[in-house]
């Protein structure tokens, strides 16, 4: 689907918006993961997450979706069925590797996961070695990819240096975890997204974290009764780069998760001029069971070009693609470093939004981990393509929005991944 984002004269009003993404994942398969019944509310209702229900229905779970909230009944965190069919992940890469953290610990029961063409290009040798070590079989592609066959086995803790900081690594070994014998300790080499740590926290699971460690001891169940999804940073992401980018606006995101892992890119786009109003939580706490939430207030603001380095990139990953936008339209040079992750995302993500913004008039180099920007006062516009990446598209969106002369993305529908509503908010507040 090719849609026009034409040029805005300024966006103005209040948005909630859409459902924490890796936090919906998170609350679903924990849910399944308890012998009690759990309600979930404020759940996300897009495409990403939708896969996550249909596998832990697949597993024998229930998922029982009542107006305001899911219960899921589960099957507890060592009876999972093994089902007749392979497992779709879809385009969900959280599914795909927090799951097999759970399904490592099914002895004797063999799952098969698999999902769409950009999921195949994704590494999960990151997971199958560790899982390995832990006592778990993977057989995958090539050794790496999907589709890939978990092997639960009698498993053991292990004290393990992530080679990537990834939340959804870290993730994916403290559920093996939850059912090893002794202690599991993961260490990263710098701070990612601490959902999966505080979720167990709050579920009774022996969690910790101190210098740059997590550890965690098995447990005989976890219990959890009701989670509420907060909004997505990530998301509201978008919505804010273009009330910073468009003149003369000032927008309000309401019910945003503030956790200091995912805060990264207001604290970037304050660095570089940006108006933003929030309380944040503080830097490096201690390990909370709750996800902070607050509103978010944004007004535009004549930017400058900012270095973004590798201690800060798993704060603000999913949005260094908006970095580099705002960087076209910021003075001087906005560079990103320590940021290769980015080329196995949904797309490769540093040549997706090069040649994207390219084709726009953005003046923007990739680097083998990152790009640099040099901010020309602006974008005239053109056709982006999406590449099927959910974040690719609304990039483009936005910055139709900015540019001189509207932008037309080529894939739009690729935003129902995790914001079926993108385009109809964005019209709202415009
Ligand atoms: C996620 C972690 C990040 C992020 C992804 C969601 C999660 O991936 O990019 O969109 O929910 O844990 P990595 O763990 O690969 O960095």
């Amino acid at each position: 689907m090719n849609v026009r984002f034409e040029p805005a004269s300024r966006l103005r009003g209040t948005l909630a918006p859409p459902p924490d993404k890796s936090i919906s994942h998170r609350a679903a398969m924990l849910a399944a993961m308890c012998d009690e019944p759990v309600h979930v509310r404020n759940y996300l209702d897009a495409q990403d997450t939708n896969s996550t229900l249909l596998a832990l229905r697949a597993l024998g779970a229930i998922v029982d979706a009542r107006p305001d909230e899911l219960v899921i009944r589960g099957a507890g965190l060592r009876g999972v069925e093994e089902p007749g069919a392979t497992i779709d992940v879809g385009n969900a890469g959280t599914l795909m590797r927090l799951l097999p953290g759970w399904l490592a610990a099914q002895a004797g029961k063999a799952f098969t996961l698999d999902g769409d063409a950009s999921i195949r290009r994704r590494p999960v040798d990151r997971i199958a070695e560790p899982l390995r070590l832990m006592g778990a079989g993977i057989e995958a592609q090539a050794g790496r990819f999907a589709p890939f066959t978990v092997r639960g086995g009698d498993l053991r803790g292990i004290d393990y240096e992530l080679p990537v900081a990834s939340a959804q690594v870290k993730s994916c070994v403290l559920l093996a975890g939850l059912a090893a014998a002794g202690e599991t300790v993961v260490r990263e080499p710098a701070p990612s997204r601490d959902h999966t740590e505080r979720m167990l926290l709050r579920a009774g699971a022996p969690v910790a974290r101190e210098d740059g460690r997590v550890r965690i001891r098995a447990v005989d169940e976890l219990e959890l009764e009701s989670i509420t999804v907060p909004g997505d940073l990530s998301s509201a992401a978008f919505v804010i780069a273009a009330a910073v980018l468009v003149p003369g606006s000032r927008v309000v995101l309401e019910d945003v998760g503030v956790n200091w892992t995912r805060t990264g890119f207001l604290r970037i786009i304050e660095r570089m001029g940006a108006v933003v109003l929030a309380d944040l939580e503080p830097e490096d706490g201690p390990l909370h069971a709750v996800e902070p939430v607050c509103e978010v207030d944004v007004a535009a603001g004549s930017l400058q070009g900012t270095i973004v380095e590798a201690d800060e990139v798993g704060l603000a990953i999913d949005e260094l693609p908006l970095v580099a936008l705002l960087g076209c339209f910021a003075d001087g040079e906005t560079v990103v470093r320590g940021a290769a992750e980015l080329r196995v995302k949904e797309s490769d993500r540093i040549a997706t939004v090069v040649d994207g913004l390219r084709a726009l008039g953005g003046a923007i180099e990739a680097t083998p981990d990152g790009f640099a920007v040099t901010g020309t006062g602006g974008l005239d516009g053109g056709r982006i393509e999406a590449h099927g990446d959910h974040r690719l598209a609304m990039l483009g969106a936005v910055a139709g929005l900015a540019s001189r002369t509207g932008v037309e993305v080529a894939g739009m529908e690729a935003a129902s991944v995790s914001y079926p509503r993108f385009a109809e908010d964005l019209a709202a507040l415009a």
